[in-house]
């Protein structure tokens, strides 16, 4: 029996197998709107029948989002815009998930295609970025405006409202972004928070940003919604964020009400999270991007708190992942680039483990056709 296929029960959802479609922006929003293009992308990972299938990270307000391309969750238009998908990935009997965010002083910059650069200050469509510090993220990228407490209570309040948007739009999981760098990571990552204030210092200081937005997202959304958080695990940099802080956020987390921690890790400095190579050598440690290399984060939270963790990075293979899921590494596998090149990943990975051998799992529309391509082939082998 595939564990990587059984169904798993988070408060009042039932999620019908372990396989998840990691965030992933797709630059190709208009005033954070989503487009035909969205549908097509996300209504293809359903079809694929992922148990969960993840929006890109979406920004709880203008500023909050990584490019002006970005998707968002501000206003009402927004929700309009996502119903559709919504109800479209739910109709395949697959969870729908949004996850929420802000990237802080990692902003205003041009997708990956573009450069990934930051805007130049007189382009139009840039904006000032902010910070817990006034501390750029990297060479090249401008000073960020470090937030007042003031602003800071007004950012939790934008992800309470982003909370209810997502309900409205039939969302049925939320994940906030505290990872790669963006706003809720800079707040707990000491290279990126100088702060003297409640919100800087020792790590509860640090802490207390993305816990006053989960506190106040668990209050919005009741008690049946599951709540993800991700994390960057660790920084990967000297006298960074460490396993250790992850374990000790975890349990503020379940405190609060989190249910699962997605253990991503790194993009605190700015550096490009996709590097593979540095002249051809393989990159080591935190940077080095081999099999299931996040696995032992998601592990460790597993392990030690009680909350559910996701393991996320470079898995490929449906074995990999059954055994990530068999071995209680994980409880929920996060799919990205290997998702985007065969969307029909989970249908596949059924096949390969033997867990849907008459193609029971596949949309009906295409079931009876997919079977008698198996028969053709059966004859013809
Ligand atoms: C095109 C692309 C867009 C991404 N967008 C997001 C995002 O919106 N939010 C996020 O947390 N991670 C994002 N990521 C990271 C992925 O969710 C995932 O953690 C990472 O790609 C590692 O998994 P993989 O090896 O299966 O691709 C993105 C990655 C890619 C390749």
């Amino acid at each position: 029996m595939s564990k990587l296929f059984s169904p798993l029960t988070i408060r009042g959802i039932t999620l019908p197998n372990r396989i998840v479609v990691s965030p992933l922006c797709m630059y190709s929003g208009i005033d954070g709107l989503a487009q035909p293009f969205h549908f097509a992308h996300l209504s293809t990972f359903a079809r694929g029948k992922a148990g969960l299938v993840f929006t890109e990270a979406t920004a709880v307000n203008p500023e909050g989002r990584i490019t002006p391309q970005c998707l968002g969750l501000w206003n009402d238009a927004q929700v309009r815009a996502f119903k559709p998908i919504v109800d479209f990935i739910r109709s395949m009997g697959v969870v729908a998930g949004i996850q929420l965010a802000h990237a802080g002083r990692k902003g205003s910059t041009a997708p990956p295609f573009f450069g990934a650069k930051p805007l130049p200050v007189d382009d139009p469509s840039a904006w000032s970025t902010v910070a817990p510090s006034a501390i750029p993220v990297g060479p090249g990228f401008p000073d960020p405006d470090a937030l007042s407490t003031d602003d800071i209570h007004a950012i939790v309040q934008d992800f309470v409202a982003a909370s209810r948007r997502a309900i409205e739009s039939g969302f049925q999981v939320i994940e906030l972004h505290g990872a790669h760098g963006y706003l809720m990571h800079s707040f707990l990552s000491p290279i990126a928070n100088k702060r003297t204030d409640e919100y800087g210092g020792d790590l509860a200081g640090r802490m207390r940003f993305a816990l006053d937005v989960c506190k106040s997202v668990r209050e919005a959304v009741g008690n049946d919604m599951p709540l993800f958080f991700r994390i960057s695990a660790v920084d990967g940099v000297e006298a960074g964020w460490s396993l250790d802080d992850s374990v000790a956020l975890s349990n503020e987390l379940a405190a609060l009400g989190i249910d699962v921690v997605d253990c991503s890790s790194g993009g605190i400095s700015g550096a490009p999270r996709f590097r593979v190579a540095d002249d051809g050598k393989p990159l080591q440690g935190s940077s080095a991007r081999t099999p299931g290399f996040q696995v032992p984060y998601a592990e460790k939270i597993k392990r030690t708190t009680d909350l559910k963790s996701m393991a996320v990075g470079v898995i490929i293979d449906p074995e990999q992942a059954e055994s990530i899921i068999s071995e209680g590494q994980a409880d929920l596998v996060a799919l990205g680039r290997e998702i985007m090149y065969n969307p029909f990943w989970p249908l596949h990975a059924a096949q390969a483990l033997n867990a849907d051998p008459n193609f029971d799992l596949w949309p009906p529309q295409y079931k009876w056709a997919v079977d008698r391509r198996e028969q053709i082939r059966k004859l013809n082998r």
